[in-house]
């Protein structure tokens, strides 16, 4: 008796925290309704099944109590019984299948008039290319890719040149029109996944899968990706932005096509030696730093990495959170930079500048620090020298005392918290894996020790490459 009571409180209890859960589905922004339906369908034959199998057992727990003079009767076959239980299940089983063959054969079909954007994954960021004005993506071929050339785009092939490289982790779509997302990977398993959406597909090195879909409402969606890829997958998120046709376009039109990017110029070198006048005070005549005025030390460090870091600085993407009293200055000397090509040349000459080993102020547990720096390693390089790849500057012969600044800012949202700051979530994220004051001081002084300042800078080949 005591059983049956357990069960039918277990039942009622699995079927009350069904309807009032607080995890449902996210609100639906796609024409993916039916899958809905499906995932309903599952519910409620699932659902049904678990009850009746439940009550047969409280009946048969009440109904065969144990009474000294029964007996249990020998019943081997019983041909009415099965074809009752064979029908039955059938039913239940087709239920469950048939709602998600049909769903997948809308799913497999893309309609004739939807358009196309290329979804690229790697270890952990996400790229993508929309096809431009010709309405075709050029070629890929996985042998192209290089610094210069992120998706690996064939230069060769005329379709190419129009189109359109988005490198952040933030895209955007129109509202009202089937897209069909073309999926790459550069490394490993991924998957796309945009919870509103309902279809998600996984990405596989060396093809190119795809899903479609109807955005149906405006608004910022998170992107993850749902295939465990690696010790940064929890961080691997990105943000699409379905808005209307007109505001679509404009953003279009704001992005740099791969022609563009292929016929950036080198910096020059003597005009960033000019430019960089203005950084001279503070950050020291060979970028070597000074403590005393809170500059760190910016000799050697990446050219892609300076330059999105003044233009976050002049867009106030970072230093403008009242609690960043040292980034708050840097945004006054970004804003003296004249524009675009400015940056580029100063940052071309702070690249060429030696970096060097850097005093030691920060203690922590080196061994311990070693373990934790695996993580950061993954992205920044085991040696600290950073790997443009993975959007990561080096972190080697760059002082502590600065780590340690900025990795409370990325913890408290100092840093890396503004909407418009397309990478700094993910040093957000990453950063607070380090959940107490040891920790962090034990990954930085073990970075202090390593020695990736001394490798050639990332980028330096990239611009050989240009001038050649
Ligand atoms: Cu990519 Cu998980």
């Amino acid at each position: 008796m005591a059983i049956a009571i357990a069960v039918i409180l277990l039942l009622a209890a699995t079927v009350v925290f069904h309807f009032l859960s607080p995890w449902n589905l996210t609100p639906l922004a796609s024409n993916w309704g039916a899958i809905d339906t499906t995932i309903e369908i599952s519910f409620w034959v699932t659902g049904f099944v678990y009850i009746a199998v439940n009550l047969f057992m409280v009946w048969c727990i009440l109904r065969y109590r144990y009474k000294k003079e029964r007996r249990s009767a020998y019943e081997p076959e019983n041909k009415k019984l099965e074809v009752w239980l064979t029908v039955l299940s059938t039913i239940g089983i087709a239920a469950l299948l048939a709602p998600g063959l049909l769903v997948w054969q809308s799913y497999v079909h893309v309609p004739d008039d939807a358009h196309n954007v290329e979804v690229v994954g790697q270890q952990w960021h996400w790229m993508f290319r929309y096809p431009g004005d010709d309405g075709e993506l050029g070629r890929t071929d996985p042998r192209l890719i290089s610094y210069d050339n992120r998706l690996g785009i064939d230069p060769d092939d005329p379709a190419a040149r129009d189109d359109i490289v988005v490198t952040s982790p933030r895209v955007y779509l129109p509202v009202d029109r089937p897209v069909r997302l073309n999926l790459r990977s550069r490394d490993v398993l991924h998957n796309f996944t945009v919870a509103n959406f309902r279809a998600k597909m996984d990405l596989l090195p060396g093809q190119v899968s795809y899903i479609w879909l109807t955005p149906t409402v405006e608004g910022e969606f998170n992107i993850m990706c749902a295939e465990l890829c690696g010790i940064g997958h929890f961080a691997m998120r990105g943000e699409v932005r379905v808005v209307g046709e007109e505001e679509f376009q404009s953003w279009l039109e704001q992005q740099t096509t791969f022609g563009e990017l292929q016929a950036r110029e080198a910096p020059d070198l003597a005009a960033g030696e000019r430019h960089y006048g203005t950084c001279v005070s503070c950050h020291g005549e060979d970028g070597q730093g000074n403590r005393d005025l809170n500059s760190p030390a910016i000799a050697g460090l990446p050219a892609w990495y300076i330059e999105r870091q003044l233009k976050y600085f002049r867009n106030g993407v970072r230093g403008a959170h009242e609690d960043d009293q040292y980034g708050g200055q840097m945004t006054a000397f970004a804003n003296t930079l004249p524009g675009p090509d400015a940056i580029r040349d100063v940052a071309g000459y702070i690249e060429h500048l030696e970096p060097e080993d850097q005093a030691s102020t920060v203690d922590g547990n080196v061994e311990r620090g070693k373990r934790l720096y695996r993580t950061c390693g993954a992205c920044h390089g085991r040696d600290g020298e950073g790997r443009r790849s993975t959007n990561a500057p080096r972190l080697a012969g760059v002082n502590d005392w600065y780590h340690l600044r900025q990795l409370r800012n990325f913890q408290e949202g100092v840093r890396g918290a503004h909407p418009d700051d397309m990478y700094g979530p993910q040093m957000r994220d990453m950063s607070r894996i380090l959940t107490n004051e040891d920790d962090l001081r034990a990954v930085i002084a073990y970075i202090d020790t390593l020695t990736g300042y001394e490798e050639q800078s990332n980028t330096t080949p990239e611009l050989a490459g240009r001038n050649n």
